[in-house]
């Protein structure tokens, strides 16, 4: 019956299998429940021999029955396992993370400066009233700038801001000098789209206001910032005499190129240089106009084309690439 038993055993791998085997032997109809009930029929002096038999082999198999549970239980709890198992060293799936886009990078990277030097990030409209765009920049009503085919209008005699000089005077109007801010953001211009120009592009404005300032701070100023900028101890500033309604003086001002292969340089044109920027003195009209004395305070001011200083940085050739987002370029 053991050896019968033993051979069962060997191909069963459900509990529900060994369950119905011991069935066979400990049911109603088993063949060991047969057994103990044949004891009665069992010669009064054979009736210990006999009982003793029996009990070691309902043992002996209720042992093999248990053993081979446990060996199933046993298994099955190694599937679970296997079947749970986390390999925690693995490496994760591949997954593209975004990048920051140059224009915000480029910006970002301005603030971090300015604000090591003290200014302070200040907002202004896109959408603007004529006067902080113009009057109160003291560029007149019969200045060039405002025509239309320069100037975005909107309804209701709003405008898109040209520059981000409109947020110098908002500040202005709202804190009491000294003062050293900055701000960034979407300016708009009827320009013909091309590779250095956009209908859309990004400024950034700074305006520091004080005692006694002079061009030479303001000169100063502008090369640390772009050596900064640019990573670059060589970087070099071109201050050109130029115009602009709330200065005087104002330059245009030049840095050196640093991709610069000569005439095949396609950042600079081969010249070396590339304007970046507008600056000057704060005309004493425009101080005026926000009721400051222009007897006591002088300051400088600059705007910043945010797309030149990545262009230059960066080496794109072509403005119109900061604006497609395509991924790859972005990557
Ligand atoms: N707002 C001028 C422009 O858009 C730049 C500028 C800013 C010039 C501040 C002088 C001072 O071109």
């Amino acid at each position: 019956m053991i050896e019968e038993l033993k051979e069962k055993l060997q191909s069963l791998s459900t509990i529900q299998e060994v369950q119905n085997i011991k069935a066979q032997y400990f049911g109603k109809k088993g063949q060991i429940t047969a057994l103990m009930k044949n004891i009665g029929r069992i010669e009064p002096e054979k009736k210990k021999e006999y009982g003793m038999q029996v009990n070691e082999l309902k043992q002996e198999i209720e042992r093999l029955l248990n053993g081979k549970l446990d060996e199933i239980k046993k298994e099955i709890k190694k599937q679970e396992e296997l079947k749970n198992w986390v390999d925690v060293t693995a490496h994760g799936a591949e997954r593209s993370f975004g990048k920051e886009h140059l224009i915000a990078k480029t910006i970002r990277d301005i603030y971090e400066i300015f604000t090591q030097f003290g200014f302070t990030v200040v907002e202004g409209p896109e959408i603007e009233e004529p006067w902080f765009n113009f009057d109160a920049l003291n560029t007149p009503e019969w200045h060039p700038a405002r025509e239309m085919q320069d100037t975005f209008y909107l309804e209701d005699d709003l405008l898109l801001r040209t520059h981000t000089s409109a947020v110098q005077i908002r500040t202005m109007l709202k804190e009491e000098p000294p003062l050293a801010i900055i701000s960034s953001g979407r300016t708009y211009r009827k320009d013909e789209i091309d590779a250095t120009h956009s209908a859309m592009f990004h400024q950034l404005e700074c305006l520091f206001i004080d005692k006694k300032v002079t061009v030479g701070n303001l000169k100063m100023f502008l090369e640390q910032l772009t050596k900064k900028i640019f990573d670059n101890e060589d970087t070099k500033v071109l201050l050109r005499p130029s115009y602009f309604p709330f200065v005087e003086p104002g330059f245009e001002v030049d840095v050196s190129c640093m991709n610069c292969g000569g005439k095949g340089c396609n950042v600079c044109k081969g010249t070396g240089w590339i304007e970046v920027l507008g600056a000057g003195l704060v005309h004493p009209k425009v101080l005026e106009n926000v009721g400051y004395d222009p007897e006591k305070w002088q300051g400088f001011a600059f705007g910043v084309g945010v797309e030149r200083i990545a262009m230059l940085k960066y080496g794109i050739s072509n403005m119109r690439e900061l604006y497609k987002n395509d991924i790859r370029f972005i990557d």
